[in-house]
């Protein structure tokens, strides 16, 4: 495992796509699209960067991804070096339509031609040299078609397993991850120089999806914050972290989910035990559990959780599930999380938040606590002789979601607290993805 840095030097350009709106044509088959507004320079402007190999700034529905083409050794690499990623932490990789992806298993091996997966809007007139789909795609998409319902199949998507089709229909786009067989065209440094397998999404935010598509090259993007921190969720979050390390950010506001994409394994040999089909969730994010249990088959009833259900050897020396081998989301205060053993009632709660307070001004010297609590409304907390508080309250695990990553960045950045101390909540539906980032967050975390 190395760590790369990236040397700085780029004057980091910020493009609104605020007023833009965006009509895809296809759900999910095709990633054309039609843009209109005041806001449409950055779509050439990403395509001219993406297409040089360097690395920018995507808003997606979850977090700001760091984006590059994912068949580019080069490119790729820049992306590790921006953000001071470890070299073995593997990349999610971004397409915009189900033709890109499948077209993917039908390029020829890294390295010996860069493709270009045309859409209406991939525009070649700027395209480097060797920028060029293959000839004759379409017809051995259809060739792939053919075969698979000569061999009983039913034709649809033949080159991703059969298990994930009813996902992919039901969540994509959208805050899902899977894990596939590796296309020859993807080099190993996006899997992080081990496995066999690839991590893919296909997002759900517009500018995201234009941008793929824009360009004509699948993404390789992890989140877009100098790691180890709290991934960002507004286009200044990118700029405070990576200022100088990339030419361009397109800022389209805040994102709507606020942790990251579900990452889902029910391809590789961690999602079988006992001789079956059981699925896991190797990362909980955006689509919760109890979305994924309800999809067609016995298999989904067998769906487990990486670290909840069972772990693996591999993947503990392998960092294919965020937060095993490094540290994550972390702002530089500590964070303290109350972890609730059972449900209890908001003033309950509210009162042994109170006393934790009342821990970390004693016993630990907190002069400034971040508090971040879960009700709507309620009592105002009292500070400790000599210690200023800033709370923050939010209504549900949904909105804690959302908000978590920006209220640790501002807490820390802001308003210089010197301990952070959150309410928790339960791990159902998007408790789960909140939980699992405070704790890997959490210095240490406080039972109750
Ligand atoms: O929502 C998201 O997923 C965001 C946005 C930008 O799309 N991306 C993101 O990327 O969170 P990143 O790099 O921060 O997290 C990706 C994680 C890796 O840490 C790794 O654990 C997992 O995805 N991953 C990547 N490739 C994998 C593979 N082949 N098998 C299992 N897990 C993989
Ligand atoms: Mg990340």
């Amino acid at each position: 495992m190395t760590i790369a840095t990236a040397a700085t030097g780029f004057a980091t350009r910020v493009v609104p796509a605020h007023d833009v709106q965006l009509a895809f044509s296809s759900q999910l088959d095709d990633g054309s699209f039609e843009a209109q507004g005041a806001d449409t320079q950055w779509i050439a402007d990403s395509r001219k960067e993406l297409r040089l190999n360097r690395c920018i700034g995507l808003p997606t529905e979850t977090v700001y991804g760091l984006a590059a083409n994912a068949l580019d050794e080069d490119a790729v690499r820049s992306i590790y070096a921006a953000k001071s990623r470890p070299s073995d932490n593997p990349l999610i990789v971004h397409v915009s339509s189900m033709r890109m992806l499948r077209a993917l298993y039908h390029l020829p091996a890294s390295g010996t031609t860069r493709p270009f997966l045309g859409t209406a809007n991939a525009a070649p007139e700027d395209a480097g040299a060797g920028l060029a789909e293959p000839e004759g795609m379409d017809a051995r998409l259809r060739e792939a078609e053919d075969r698979d319902r000569a061999q009983g199949g039913d034709g649809v998507w033949p080159e991703i397993p059969r298990v994930y089709h009813e996902a992919i229909r039901r969540f994509w786009p959208g805050p899902l991850t899977i894990v596939l067989p590796r296309p020859p065209c993807i080099p190993m440094i996006v899997l992080g120089g081990h496995g066999d397998t690839v991590a893919f999404r296909f997002p759900a935010h517009p500018v995201a999806r234009a941008a793929i598509s824009a360009c004509g090259l699948p993404l390789a993007a992890p989140s877009a914050n100098a790691s180890g921190r709290p991934s960002p969720t507004t286009a200044a979050h990118v700029l405070h972290d990576l200022r100088g390390r990339l030419p361009l950010i397109v800022d389209a506001g805040t994102c709507d989910v606020g942790v990251e994409s579900t990452v889902l394994d029910a391809f590789s040999p961690n999602s079988r035990a006992g001789g079956q089909l059981s699925p896991c969730i190797l990362r909980p994010g955006g689509v919760t559990l109890e979305q994924l249990a309800l999809l067609e088959g016995a298999a989904w009833r067998r769906l487990r959780v990486y670290r909840r259900d069972f772990v693996s050897a591999e993947l503990e020396l392998n960092p294919t599930t965020p937060g095993m081998k490094y540290r994550h989301y972390a702002p530089s205060a500590p964070v303290h999380v109350l972890v609730p053993q059972a449900a209890r009632p908001d003033a309950e709660m509210a009162q042994l938040v109170q006393q934790q307070i009342g821990v970390l001004a004693g016993e630990r010297g907190a002069r400034r606590i971040g508090v971040v609590a879960v009700a709507a409304a309620g009592r105002p907390f009292d500070a400790p002789p000599g210690c200023a508080l800033c709370v923050h309250r939010v209504a549900d695990a949904r909105e804690l979601a959302h908000c978590i990553f920006a209220l640790l960045r501002s807490l820390d950045e802001t308003e210089h607290v010197d301990a952070i101390l959150v309410q928790g909540v339960g791990e159902a539906n998007e408790g789960m993805a909140v939980m699992n980032r405070l704790t890997k967050a959490a210095s240490f975390h406080v039972l109750c």
